[in-house]
């Protein structure tokens, strides 16, 4: 059901860095943690624990959780980090984490450029994972990518993606964010992807949205799935992000355009909009350069107007 409230999950210290050229310093990650946090994010995914030589802009992700952990106001901040395999689970249980995020994908060719595993071998992956979250009562939340499109095989099969929606869910996720990793998705698919989890008996509840904005088309399928019942929304700061196994991808709808929207039309996010703007513009300058974020770049008008 609609509801008058969204529930946005930040994930640009993860998604969004960690395909950008120059490595953000973890200064600079420390800084951008509290201003998240200063700005009202609550749920805040913030690093990975994969190869370092893969994702070398997520290789201090511990050196931020134990920041992190030192910060007592930080002590409300439902935190996650992404976790691939048995190995990265091994080095996040170093730290009291309350959520790790697990990740596949609908179709082989990306899972494998990915994560280096078919989709069955990554489930099996994640029963070692599982095991050792339920124990330490950590939550579990689960991501699955090219849901609507995929860089390698093209145009995918939406009962492919429910089936494995239900797979992540019955695993024991808490939530699925349904990822469309290149950016090519349109309202119509929302609509097939809504009626079949409906027809599954799939609650919308344990559904997030996970867009991002190559094409532009963000923010009209965020809405979209809004009026259809999805009320969490992945989105990152600036709009920055992609994935670097996803030849093409631009990066994800952007935090302030999302919150722009919503708090307009009357629906509470829980974020300060002005915050996020200055975020930004103190992002950018520590990037060198512009981010995509739409409300970004205007800025000062709703600065002036909310304040
Ligand atoms: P692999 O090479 O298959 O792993 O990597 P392996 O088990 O064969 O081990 C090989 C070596 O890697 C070993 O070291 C392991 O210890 C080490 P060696 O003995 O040779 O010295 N190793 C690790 N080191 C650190 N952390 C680990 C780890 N695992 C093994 N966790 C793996 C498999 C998945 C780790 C690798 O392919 C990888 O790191 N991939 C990167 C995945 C990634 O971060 N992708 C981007 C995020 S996903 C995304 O953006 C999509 C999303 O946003 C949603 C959407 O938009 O759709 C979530
Ligand atoms: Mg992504």
């Amino acid at each position: 059901m609609k509801k008058n409230r969204v529930t946005l999950v930040e994930v640009g210290m993860r998604d969004g860095l960690q395909n950008e050229k120059s490595v953000v310093t973890l200064q600079n990650k420390i800084e951008l943690t509290k201003r998240l946090v200063e700005a009202g994010v609550i749920r805040l995914e913030l690093g990975a624990f994969v190869r370092p030589d893969r994702v070398p802009q997520m290789k201090d992700s511990a050196e931020l959780l134990r920041h992190f952990y030192g910060v007592k106001s930080y002590s409300g901040i439902h935190e996650s980090v992404l976790i691939p395999n048995e190995k990265g689970m091994e080095l996040a249980s170093e730290f009291p984490i309350k959520e790790i995020a697990l990740f596949t994908a609908a179709t082989e060719s990306f899972n494998q450029k990915n994560i280096n595993c078919s989709i069955e071998e990554s489930f099996k992956r994640f029963e070692a994972i599982v095991k050792i979250a339920k124990k330490k009562k950590i939550k579990i939340r689960g991501y699955l990518s090219t849901c609507f499109g995929c860089p390698y095989e093209g145009s995918v099969d939406m009962n492919k993606v429910v089936q494995l929606v239900g797979r992540l869910l019955k695993l024991g996720c808490y939530e699925v964010s349904v990822g469309d990793t290149i950016g090519v998705a349109v309202p119509t698919q929302i609509d097939s992807l809504v009626k079949k989890l409906k027809a599954k008996k799939i609650p919308l509840s344990k559904i997030a949205g996970h867009f991002h904005d190559t094409r532009g088309t963000a923010l009209i399928n965020i809405f979209h799935a809004y009026q259809l019942g999805v009320n969490t929304f992945d989105s990152s700061i600036g709009g920055l992000g992609g994935c670097p196994f996803a030849p093409g991808a631009a990066g994800n709808v952007s935090t302030e355009d999302v919150v722009y929207m919503f708090e307009k039309m009357g629906v509470k996010t829980g974020l300060n909009l002005n915050r996020l703007i200055e975020t930004n513009h103190w992002l950018s300058q520590v990037m060198q350069k512009k981010l995509p974020s739409k409300v970004g770049l205007a800025g000062d008008f709703l600065v002036k107007e909310e304040t």
